[in-house]
């Protein structure tokens, strides 16, 4: 069966320039606080950012982002509401502060249902904050927006890097491009080729407020990171 609202998430789209799904194969191996100050740093940098967290289960760049009181309008569709120059759409706008229980096929209706109904307008960037994993989301996202660009997260783990070369492997079969490809230290720093984002102990007192957040090691590493890669 044909879904119209494919066409209207292509139409919804047609003016972003580039869409960048960030993404890692675990939970909590920072791609919330990697898509939050991303957002951060462009909209700082006078680019136009908006911000979608499809993480249904965990959505939690509002948190990070310091978000209150605030709602989308309603207007031919929804218009994100801005925070720190951003447009950020959110799951949490509509589940009222609890976690979302949706499974298969219902997944996919509310991730269709946000994308039809969202009116991003003109942006330079959208970022989206991916829940871990590849799974039903990731591979809706890369189907209904084919501009869909990757900037892949991972820690230093012989376990996550074994997943990451399978899902990279994955991307690559589905001719999605992967812009860069970052080893968020967690933990402790080990050379790598990959780009590396230190361990930051004043990250965690930072979320919630983005002015503090932009001047986190956390975000001058990202930010020199990105730079390069998106022309900045
Ligand atoms: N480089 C870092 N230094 C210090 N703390 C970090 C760093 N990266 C992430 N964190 C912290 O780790 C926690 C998890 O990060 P985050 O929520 O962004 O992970 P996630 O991959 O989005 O998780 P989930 O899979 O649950 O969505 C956060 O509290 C964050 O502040
Ligand atoms: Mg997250």
């Amino acid at each position: 069966m044909i879904d119209p609202r494919t066409s209207i998430i292509k139409k919804r789209f047609s003016n972003i320039k580039r869409i960048i799904a960030v993404t890692g194969w675990k939970g909590g191996i920072g791609k919330s606080v990697t898509a939050s100050v991303l957002s951060l740093i462009l909209s700082k940098k006078g680019k136009s950012c908006g911000l979608l967290d499809l993480d249904f289960t965990g959505a939690s760049d509002h948190i990070i982002l310091g978000a209150k009181n605030i709602f989308p309008k309603e207007e031919k569709g929804i218009v994100p509401p801005e925070v720190n120059r951003i447009k950020f759409m959110s799951i949490s706008f509509f589940s009222d502060g609890k976690a979302v229980p949706l499974r298969g096929n219902n997944v996919t209706d509310a991730i269709i249902e946000m994308l039809a109904i969202t009116r991003w307008g003109r942006l330079d960037y959208l970022i989206i904050d991916m829940p871990p994993g590849i799974n039903d989301t990731a591979l809706d996202v890369v189907r209904l927006i084919d501009k869909t660009e990757i900037l892949a997260l991972t820690i230093p783990s012989v376990i996550a890097k074994d997943v990451l070369h399978r899902s990279l492997e994955l991307y690559k079969r589905l001719k999605v491009p992967i812009i860069g490809i970052i080893k968020n230290n967690l933990s402790y720093l080990k050379k790598t080729g990959l780009h590396d984002i230190p361990y930051d102990d004043k990250l965690e007192a930072a979320l919630g407020f983005p002015d503090k957040l932009l001047k986190t090691k956390f975000s001058r590493s990202l930010e020199n990171i990105m730079s390069p890669l998106l022309k900045l």
